[in-house]
């Protein structure tokens, strides 16, 4: 088997020296050489992330205005199957897309925004008729955003592809499958920014960050440092609140951050933050952890009130259940604490340590503000996992 294009020569350097992932640029993802295979299918189960400093903002290109980290989550994910097959004309895109096995046709606009944008780094997309079957293990519409999982599941899906039309090795190296790996980052953060994180768990960094190596605007890199016991199988309990459509797209929250005054402060904010939880991981630091993380969350919905247009996300409940987790905090000194995504949905995050504590409140006194008493427990996971190949 002969590996065609993995551009090694450079990569070998590149991956030995995590510090040199900030040297690397978009044409290091581009694939220029490849051979042509008739049909074939692989599928991969991707999770979701939670943010713990969050992602506002960005500019062209999806390059995020502020460096993020999240949790990888374990049970919240995607599980997607793409299957190709030669067409005669490399013209338009052509493929069709199914959630839990009936047509979605709502979908294809994002997927053909998508493959646009990727299509320079993946020059195969035209050649192909592709079926994409894929299903979340969270209910639909339950409010929790499937783009991170989802759009991670299709980057990896056609990495996979990528793969066999270079004639890699199944097994590939330590420097080939760090580029993969790199590379389904970088084409999951074109299909949605946070979808980069989703890759690899069960830490992952976002965005260039002086004192973070290997960290890049490009893709998502796994977080590089110590991290104390006290983090180890955190949990995140997500309560459903607003099943919903958001009346705000991610899309359209970002793009307020242009001429957002405040804009500029926030995202240092977030950099200081990123910064400052280095110690908190190193040192198991659950009190500051839960001050910033209460913060960023916070502040993410804090920077929608005063955008213009001002929009607010969380509902009635959600500050029910904020106020409630603060009082009960006081009450029994536990290290529990929320964050939000950008939407009125809750993520409580407790450590393990606390689960049987931390659940009785729940089922007690939070879960009578989740819309027909829904939530999900999850805990932090280890990244996406290849499923099949065909
Ligand atoms: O990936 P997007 O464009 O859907 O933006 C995600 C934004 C937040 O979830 C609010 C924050 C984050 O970092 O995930």
């Amino acid at each position: 088997m002969k590996v065609l294009h993995y551009k090694i020569q450079n990569l070998v350097k590149l991956v030995s020296l995590p510090l040199q992932n900030s040297y690397m640029t978009e044409t290091d993802f581009v694939l220029d050489q490849y051979s042509q295979i008739d049909s074939g299918s692989h599928t991969w189960s991707s999770p979701s992330n939670i943010a713990l400093v969050k992602y506002w903002g960005k500019k062209d290109n999806q390059i995020p205005a502020n460096s993020s980290i999240s949790f990888t989550l374990d049970n919240c994910k995607t599980v997607t199957t793409l299957r190709y097959s030669k067409k005669d004309h490399a013209d338009d895109f052509s493929f069709e897309v199914f959630l839990d096995g009936d047509k979605k046709d709502s979908f294809k606009p994002k997927i053909e925004t998508f493959f646009k944008r990727i299509e320079a780094y993946v020059p195969f997309l035209r050649d192909y008729h592709f079926v994409i079957e894929t299903a979340n293990t969270f209910p639909h519409s339950s409010g929790i955003a499937s783009s991170a999982s989802g759009m991670s599941a299709l980057a990896l899906c056609l990495m996979s592809i990528e793969k066999e039309l270079i004639g890699a090795n199944v097994i590939l190296s330590e420097a080939e499958e760090s580029y993969f790996i790199k590379k389904a980052s970088f084409l999951a953060r074109l299909g949605s920014g946070s979808a980069c994180r989703s890759i690899e768990g069960d830490l992952v960094v976002w965005g260039e960050h002086q004192d973070i190596q290997g960290s890049s605007d490009l893709f998502g890199v796994k977080y590089p440092f110590e991290v104390h016991k006290n983090f180890k199988n955190y949990q995140d309990t997500i309560l459903l609140v607003d099943k919903g459509e958001k009346q705000v797209s991610s899309t359209v929250g970002h793009g307020l951050m242009h001429n957002h005054p405040f804009a500029e402060e926030r995202f240092k904010q977030a950099h200081d933050n990123l910064s400052t939880l280095i110690n908190v991981f190193k040192a198991g630091d659950l009190d500051t952890f839960i001050s910033i993380v209460e913060s960023e969350a916070l502040t993410l919905h804090a920077m929608m009130m005063a955008s213009m247009p001002y929009f607010i996300l969380m509902k009635p409940n959600t500050l029910e259940i904020i106020n409630k987790i603060w009082v009960f905090r006081q009450e029994t000194g536990s290290k529990v604490c929320f964050t939000l995504d950008a939407g009125a949905n809750v993520h409580v995050l407790y450590p393990e340590a606390e689960c049987e504590q931390v659940c009785e409140f729940i089922k007690n006194e939070l879960v009578a503000h989740c819309q027909n008493g829904q939530y999900i427990c999850d805990q932090i996971g280890f990244g996406a996992r290849l499923m099949k190949n065909e």
